[in-house]
C-alpha cells in the first residue's frame, strides 16, 4: 500500500504497516524529517493524571473527551473523539517506549501542562520541541524497518479505476520525471492547507495538496470552513509563539498595560480555547488597544530565566532571531495568524473515504475530532492515534481488494507528462507568485478571524477569477529537473480549489460556531446549523451536503470560559 506524506501520521501509519507484514512505500514532497510536525512546539494531550487539577482532582479521558466536545462547540463526532481520548494515555506512553524524550516531573513521571480550553493540565512535552522529538522518534523506527521512502516525489493525481483507488502519479522533483505507484489501498497523510492563507504559522509545503487531489478523485471536502487562527504567532513572520507560554504561566497584555482576557474569558482568562483567544485579540487590536502595527504582547518576563530555558526555549530563540526580542527581558509582540484546518477529507470513523481502496488520516482528514474548534494539544494526538487506527483499517481491508490493473496507471502517467508539456509550453502570462500572493492575502482579509457575508461573496468572486487565470499561467523555468516554480504550480491550482471550497461552505453556514464568526450572524443555531458541511465535484462543479454531527455522552449546551 502506499502512503502519501511523512509526518506523524504517515510514519506512525508507515510503521503499523511494516509491523503488519503488508508491502508498502512512503511518498513525501519533502525529507519526512521537513513535513511540518517537526514544527509542532506545545504537546500532546492525554489524560495520564500526573499533575492535578485545581481542587486536586485527577484527569480522566472522559474528561479530556468533554473538553473536546465543548471546545469543538459541539460540531465533533462524538465516537471519533471518544476513541482518540480513550487512546490517548497509552499512545504517549508508546511514544515514550520508542524513545520520545518527555519532559518529566520533579518524581519522574511525564510532565503535564495547563492548555486552552482543558480542565486540567493535560498536555505532555518535550520543552517546546514536541513535534520534533516525536517526528524523530518516529522516523528511527520506520527506518529500522527499511521501510521504502520516496523523498522529493510531488503526487499529481490518485488513479482510479472501475470506482477504486488504485494508485497515483508523482514527479520525482530531483529529475522530473513523472513515476507510476500501484497500489491496492493508498493512505493520504499530507497534512493541512495553512498556506491558503498568509499570516500563517504553517511550513511553506502546507498546501494542501492532498485535500486537492481527493476532491478531484470525487472524495469531498468536510467542514473546510472552520480554519482555526493561533492567537499568539510572533509579529512579522507569524511563527508560532505556543500556546505552552501562557501554559507556564505567560500573560496577554494591550497597549494600555490590561490583561484584557479577563475582561472576554474571565475563568480561562489568557487559557481559553484559541478561537476566543484569537477573536479578543483581534478585537483589541481593532478598537485601538493593540500596538500601533497590530499586536499585543505576550509577557512571560515574570516566568524568570530558568523556567523559560528549562520550558520554552525554542520560542525564546525564535524571538531573539526573528524579533530581536528576548522574552526573559521583554514582553514578545504577538497577532493570531492562521495554524490549523479543521475540515479535511471527508472519511468515517474508520478512516475510509467514499472511494474505496482510499483513506485519510492526520490534519488532510477530517475525521472530525475537532469540529469548529480544536483544542491545543489534540492535534499531534489525533495524528498518531489515527495514523496506526486507519493503517489498522487498511489491514483489515487490504486482502479483500483484487491486484490492480497496470494499464490505468500507465495512461494517468501519460494524462500527467501532457499535461506538464502543455503548461511549459504556455506563452508566458500572469506571474504565478502574484497570484499566489494575491489569493492569501484575499483568504486572510475575507476569510478570516471576523466574516461577513457581503465580504465573503466579493471574496469567492476574486477566487473564482484568479482560478480563470490559471490556465494562462505557466513556469519561467523550462527546465523539468529540480523546477519549484512548476511545482508551485501545481499547487496553486489545488490551492484555488481549496480556497473555493472553503469559501463556499463559509458563506453557506448562515451562522457563528467555533473559529466560523459572522458579524452578520453572531448566534450559533443548532436548529440548522448543528451539521457538518460536505463539498464535492460533480461535474466539474462544486457541490454542497449536508451530514449530521454524531452525539453521544455530551449535549450541546453555551460555552462559557
Ligand atoms: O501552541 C502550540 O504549541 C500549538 C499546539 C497545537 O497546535 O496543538
Amino acid at each position: 500500500m502506499i502512503i502519501i506524506g511523512g509526518g506523524l501520521t504517515g510514519l506512525r501509519a508507515a510503521l503499523q504497516i511494516s509491523n503488519s507484514g503488508l508491502s508498502g512505500a512512503l511518498i513525501s514532497k519533502v525529507h519526512p524529517l521537513r513535513s511540518h510536525s517537526v514544527a509542532a512546539q506545545g504537546g500532546m494531550n492525554a489524560s495520564l493524571g500526573n499533575v492535578p487539577g485545581d481542587d486536586g482532582a485527577s484527569d480522566d479521558w472522559k474528561m479530556h473527551a468533554y473538553d473536546t466536545v465543548k471546545g469543538s462547540d459541539y460540531l465533533a463526532d462524538q465516537d471519533a473523539v471518544e476513541k482518540m481520548c480513550n487512546e490517548a494515555a497509552a499512545t504517549v506512553y508508546e511514544l515514550e517506549h520508542m524513545g520520545t524524550v518527555w519532559s518529566r516531573l520533579e518524581n519522574g513521571k511525564i510532565a503535564q501542562r495547563p492548555f486552552g480550553g482543558a480542565g486540567f493540565p493535560r498536555t505532555c512535552y518535550a520543552a517546546d520541541r514536541t513535534g520534533h522529538n516525536a517526528l524523530h522518534t518516529l522516523y528511527e523506527q520506520v527506518l529500522d524497518r527499511n521501510f521504502p521512502f520516496y523523498e522529493e516525489f510531488f503526487v499529481t493525481s490518485l488513479v482510479k479505476d472501475r470506482g477504486r483507488c488504485i494508485g497515483c502519479t508523482a514527479i520525482e522533483i530531483m529529475t522530473g520525471k513523472i513515476h507510476g505507484f500501484i497500489s491496492k489501498a493508498v493512505l493520504m497523510a499530507t497534512g493541512g492547507f495553512g498556506r491558503v492563507f498568509n499570516r500563517s504559522t504553517n511550513a511553506l509545503i502546507n498546501t494542501g495538496d492532498g485535500l486537492a487531489l481527493a476532491l478531484g478523485a470525487g472524495v469531498p471536502l468536510k467542514d473546510m470552513e472552520f480554519v482555526q487562527f493561533h492567537p499568539t504567532t510572533l509579529y512579522g513572520t507569524n511563527i508560532l509563539m505556543s500556546e505552552g507560554a501562557r501554559g507556564e504561566g505567560g500573560i496577554l497584555v494591550n497597549s494600555q498595560g490590561e490583561r484584557f482576557m479577563e475582561k472576554y474569558a474571565p475563568n480561562s482568562v489568557d487559557l481559553a480555547p484559541r478561537d476566543v483567544v484569537a477573536r479578543s485579540i483581534e478585537q483589541e487590536i481593532r478598537e485601538g488597544r493593540g500596538y500601533d502595527e497590530g499586536y499585543v504582547h505576550l509577557d512571560l518576563t515574570h516566568l524568570g530565566f530558568d523556567r523559560i530555558m528549562e520550558r520554552l526555549p525554542g520560542i525564546r530563540q525564535i524571538a531573539m532571531d526573528f524579533a530581536g526580542v528576548d522574552p526573559i527581558k521583554e514582553p514578545i509582540p504577538v497577532q493570531p495568524g492562521q495554524h490549523y484546518s479543521m475540515g479535511g477529507i471527508d472519511v468515517d470513523i474508520n478512516g475510509s473515504t467514499i472511494l474505496p481502496g482510499l483513506y485519510a488520516a492526520g490534519e488532510c482528514a477530517c475525521i472530525s475530532v475537532h469540529g469548529a474548534n480544536r483544542l491545543g494539544g489534540n492535534s499531534l494526538l489525533e495524528t498518531v492515534v489515527f495514523g496506526r487506527l486507519v493503517a489498522d483499517t487498511i489491514i483489515n481491508d487490504i486482502n479483500n481488494f483484487q491486484k490492480p490493473d497496470i494499464l490505468p496507471i500507465e495512461s494517468a502517467v501519460n494524462d500527467v507528462e501532457s499535461k506538464i508539456k502543455e503548461v511549459m509550453e504556455r506563452k508566458k502570462g500572469a506571474n504565478i507568485f502574484d497570484v499566489k500572493d494575491e489569493m492569501t492575502e484575499l483568504m486572510f482579509q475575507k476569510f478570516g478571524i471576523f466574516r461577513n457575508g457581503q465580504r465573503m461573496e466579493k471574496g469567492l468572486n476574486e477566487i473564482l477569477k484568479m482560478e480563470d487565470k490559471l490556465s494562462e499561467l505557466t513556469p519561467n523555468n523550462k527546465d523539468l529537473a529540480v523546477n519549484q516554480t512548476l511545482i508551485q504550480f501545481l499547487e496553486l491550482e489545488g490551492m484555488l480549489k481549496i480556497a473555493e471550497v472553503v469559501a463556499k461552505g463559509a458563506i453557506k453556514r448562515e451562522e457563528s460556531r467555533g473559529s466560523h464568526m459572522r458579524t452578520d450572524h453572531p448566534n450559533r443555531d443548532d436548529e440548522n446549523f448543528l451539521k457538518h458541511t460536505l463539498i464535492g465535484l460533480e461535474d466539474k462543479n462544486l457541490n454542497i451536503k449536508y451530514k449530521p454531527v454524531t452525539l453521544g455522552m455530551f449535549e450541546p449546551k453555551e460555552r462559557v470560559y
